[in-house]
Parts: C-alpha cells; sequence; structure tokens
C-alpha cells in the first residue's frame, strides 16, 4: 500500500454493537460497489459504523466533514506553490480514488450543491474523477467507495440533495437502538454497571419522547456515553446527568425542568 495512504488504515477493531442487518446489508452494498448514505439523528453512531465497516473490508477511511465553505478543489486537489514551482497534491476524495480507500463526506448536505457535483461521475458507472485543473481523468480504484451521511429533518429546502445525486446511492436508516442494546453501548463505551446504564436510558427515552413537544431533538446515544463517563470517573449523577444531557440539549426553562425531572425520577 502507498504510504500516502496508510496512515488512513484503522488499525484494530472499533467497537460497534449492530442493531439490525446494517453490517450484512454494507457488506453486500460494498460487494458491488454500490455509493451508500447513511441517515439518522446526530450521535446515533453512523461514524462508528463506518469506521467499524472500513476496518472489516479492511480498507483506509478517508474522511471529510463537510461545510458550505468547502469548494471542489477541497474535495479533488490544488496546486501548491513551494521553492521548486508548483506542485500538485491531490484532496482526500482523489486520495481516495486513486488507492482504493473508503472516502466518508460527513454532512454532505452542508457542502453546496456545485461542490457535491463533483462526486457524480465517480457514483455511476464511469466511476472517474476528472480533474480539471490538472487535466487528468482518475479511474477510480476497484476497491474505492464513496459513503456519506445526513441528518434528516435537519434539512430546510435549501439545503438538501439534489435527486440526481440522491439517486446514485443505496441508504441505511440509523436511530438510537432499543433500550437493552443502547444500555449495552453505554456499559461498554463507559465501565458504568448495567443499572446505571439503564438509568441512563431511561433518562433519554423520556427526552426522545418530547422530541416535536418543545425539543428539536432528543438526547443521543453519544450525550449518554458522556454522561456515564463522567458518572465513572465519579461525578455523582445528578450534575454528570445536567451537564451531560440536559444543559447542552435546551436553554428553554421549562423544559430543563421537565428534563430535571426525569433525571432526578431515575437517580
Ligand atoms: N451501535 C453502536 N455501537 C457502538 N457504539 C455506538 C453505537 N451507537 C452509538 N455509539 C456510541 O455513540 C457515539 C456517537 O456515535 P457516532 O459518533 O457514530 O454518531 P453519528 O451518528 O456519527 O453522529 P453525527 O451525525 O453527529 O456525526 C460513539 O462514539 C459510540 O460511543
Ligand atoms: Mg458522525
Amino acid at each position: 500500500m502507498q504510504d500516502d495512504i496508510r496512515d488512513y488504515r484503522i488499525p484494530e477493531e472499533p467497537y460497534y454493537r449492530a442493531v439490525g442487518e446494517e453490517v450484512e446489508l454494507y457488506e453486500a452494498a460494498y460487494a458491488v460497489r454500490m455509493p451508500m448514505m447513511l441517515k439518522g439523528p446526530t450521535g446515533c453512531g453512523k461514524t462508528r459504523f463506518v469506521e467499524y465497516m472500513a476496518w472489516k473490508l479492511d480498507r483506509p477511511l478517508i474522511t471529510v466533514a463537510c461545510n458550505e465553505d468547502m469548494t471542489a478543489s477541497d474535495l479533488v486537489g490544488r496546486y501548491l506553490l513551494d521553492a521548486d514551482g508548483t506542485r500538485w497534491q491531490d484532496g482526500p476524495l482523489t486520495l481516495a480514488a486513486r488507492h482504493g480507500a473508503i472516502c466518508y463526506l460527513d454532512e454532505v448536505v452542508e457542502a453546496r450543491q456545485d461542490t457535491v457535483v463533483v462526486i457524480h461521475p465517480l457514483t455511476d458507472n464511469r466511476r472517474v474523477l476528472p480533474l480539471e485543473k490538472k487535466g487528468e481523468l482518475v479511474k477510480a480504484h476497484a476497491d474505492f467507495q464513496l459513503v456519506i451521511s445526513y441528518n434528516p429533518g435537519y434539512q430546510s429546502l435549501m439545503k438538501d440533495l439534489k435527486q440526481s445525486t440522491k439517486q446514485r446511492f443505496g441508504a441505511l436508516d440509523f436511530g438510537y437502538p432499543e433500550a437493552e442494546v443502547e444500555r449495552e453501548i453505554v456499559t461498554h463505551e463507559t465501565g458504568v454497571d448495567g443499572d446505571t446504564a439503564g438509568k441512563l436510558v431511561s433518562v433519554a427515552e423520556r427526552a426522545r419522547n418530547l422530541k416535536g413537544h418543545g425539543l428539536d431533538e432528543g438526547i443521543s446515544t453519544r450525550m449518554l456515553v458522556h454522561a456515564g463517563s463522567l458518572i465513572q470517573r465519579g461525578v455523582p449523577p445528578l450534575a454528570a446527568c445536567r451537564m451531560a444531557l440536559v444543559r447542552p440539549l435546551t436553554d428553554d426553562p421549562d423544559m430543563r425542568d421537565a428534563l430535571d425531572a426525569a433525571v432526578t425520577t431515575f437517580f
């Protein structure tokens, strides 16, 4: 493997607790090199899943956090000026396509549509990436795959993927795992006992029921892992839950009261 890609290897098996058939389905998608889209709320395991799949499929993983200032050159590459003149530097997408990595575009709807279209020729049967400034047509390596993530619901009409982009992908839905599974994840990630993890999950379930009734988003698995880690370090559970679960989620005083009450119910 080339040096420029070796750093993107995932050295150890990441902990990922499957919640359904997603591992097998993703393997099948990879086998036919279908570009994939992972949909789900923040903190529900999408990134962890991609890391796990890259490890399982034995592919390097190149991740790009998308934002609206990102340009096509940020993905594809650009000429740099150095002492010897100009030198071309591959962007992350080009690097992945050339060397057969999995390229993960995180929060892809944040990117402008004119940036996102650079992935089109890579995600249909052409599997090529034109580097216009360099005058090169990169043929994607046989092992290359593109995977994108997004949180459905956050999109305004202005910020959504075009149908011509969406229809190039297969999609998997992610959500918060069921209580038993989430308890197992929190226990594994933080080291708290099963009883404490179960209480954290119960608080989260209360909060998730308030989504759309004053809360934009429920408490994520990520937040439970934060709270559990604090408790495991010796922070009293009430303080840990306030800091890691309630305060970040909302500024609304009534909602905070309701959530604080849920915390005291279980702890
Ligand atoms: N199925 C799972 N197996 C193992 N850990 C999980 C799982 N789901 C969630 N987690 C835990 O939750 C944390 C957050 O998950 P992750 O970072 O993958 O979220 P995400 O869906 O990528 O969120 P975002 O959309 O904000 O990027 C992980 O670091 C891990 O501790
Ligand atoms: Mg993520």
